[in-house]
């Protein structure tokens, strides 16, 4: 029997910190009439030096799973896609992992940029229809702003801080992750892009004046790809899915530049009002945009169970994304569980894994010396 992988949890984080357009013309040469006429963002988060990918990570997987009613020791996959992770290794993904307490889970990393969360979304799809598992979260989560150079017009005014995770469930019903077109042309990489920390230039003191850990972009360039492919990515997706735009209620964009998604409707011969747009007050939060317009219309009803949705993502890389979903919302279930109880325990527990490891090489190094 064909299994279907469903959407039943969503949630979403920012930091409570509001970097206005006004509050940046007071740090580079721009306006508030600049960005919001050249982008459409009005606004961004931030994060406070005690928030990271992680703990965004950790909150609106929280969320999705309070959502879906599914305790964390019941998730078998966690993906995060990120541009910003917390290290180069170990994975996010881990952390989350120990945080929440999802005992039975893998965990990995995704770096596909801002298209990272349309990909994971069709991995985990991938691994539920296979039968090999049935509950998998994915999250796209970013602190951008730790990347930013805020000495730089062209980009700091565009990003922002936060977090959207996504509860995958496997039925026999029909439904969910219908169809995903993902697509990649790396002779564009250095468009977008961080230039140093890597295996490519490793971190030196002549890498950090030189600012090269900060995001680098051709704006005008990216801007040129992404209308390039937003509009015909959607119509393959549509079209593997056996649908056409008629069928749709929602496109929901990678909210990078309200110029961009316009753009695409146009192409589409779509309004605007149905593409779901909220970058006035977030700005680009990469991976996390889709998930963060997908939980807001959620949450305010607009999103119902049968609605069917495209989620389109351009991003660095360069890489693009596709994918149609027909929404579910929960599955029933019996018993009600409470994710974020699973917390204190989770943290408990890493303790005392850590404890154990410690006192363990204590006994092993004492005999290996002896
Ligand atoms: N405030 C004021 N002026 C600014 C500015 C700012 N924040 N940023 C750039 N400018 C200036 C430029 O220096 C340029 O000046 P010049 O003509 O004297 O050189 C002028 O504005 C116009 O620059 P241009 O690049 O043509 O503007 P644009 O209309 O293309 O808008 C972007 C710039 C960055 C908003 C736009 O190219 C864009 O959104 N690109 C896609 C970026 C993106 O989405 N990246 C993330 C992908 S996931």
């Amino acid at each position: 029997m064909a299994r279907y992988a469903h959407i039943t949890g969503w949630g979403m984080a920012v930091p409570e910190r509001v970097l206005t357009n006004h509050e940046l013309a007071q740090m580079v040469d721009t306006s508030d009439e600049w960005i919001r006429s050249r982008t459409g963002i009005g606004e961004r988060h931030i994060a406070a030096p005690n928030e990271s990918t992680a703990t965004l990570a950790v909150e609106a997987a929280i969320k999705a799973l309070t959502v879906a009613n599914l305790a964390p020791d019941q998730v078998e996959l966690i993906i995060v896609a990120s541009a910003t992770p917390e290290h180069i290794f170990p994975a996010t993904a881990c952390l989350v992992q120990d945080r929440i307490g999802a005992v039975k889970a893998g965990a990995f990393d995704l770096s596909a940029a801002c298209s990272g969360f349309v990909y994971g979304l069709n991995m985990a799809a991938q691994a539920i229809r296979t039968g090999s598992m049935n509950n998998a979260l994915v999250i796209g989560a970013e602190t951008l702003s730790k990347f930013t150079d805020w000495e730089d017009r062209n980009t700091c005014v565009l990003f922002g801080d936060g977090s959207g995770a996504f509860v995958l469930q496997g039925s026999d019903e029909p439904g969910g992750i219908l169809s995903a077109v993902l697509r990649s042309d790396g002779s564009g990489g250095d468009l977008l892009i961080v230039p140093a920390g890597g295996s490519h230039l490793p971190a030196s003191t002549e890498t950090v004046k030189n600012r090269q850990h900060l995001i680098q972009m051709n704006g005008r360039e990216v801007f040129r790809f992404a209308t390039r492919v937003m509009a015909q990515a959607t119509r393959e997706a549509v079209q593997a899915a056996q649908l056409t735009m008629d069928d749709i209620k929602f496109v929901v964009p990678h909210q990078a530049n309200k110029r961009i998604i316009e753009n695409a409707a146009n192409q589409l011969e779509i309004s605007l009002e149905r593409c779901l747009i909220n970058l006035e007050r977030y700005g680009n939060t990469s991976t996390a945009s889709i998930p963060i317009a997908i939980c807001e219309a959620a949450e305010d009803g607009r999103i119902q169970p049968g609605d069917r949705l495209v989620m389109v993502a351009f991003g660095a890389g360069l890489t693009w994304a596709s994918l149609v979903a027909q929404w579910s919302g929960p599955f029933p279930t019996k018993h009600k569980v409470y994710p974020a109880w699973y917390r204190v325990w989770a943290r408990v527990s890493s303790l005392m894994r850590r404890f154990r490891r410690h006192v363990e090489g204590l006994i092993w190094g004492t005999k290996e010396q002896g």
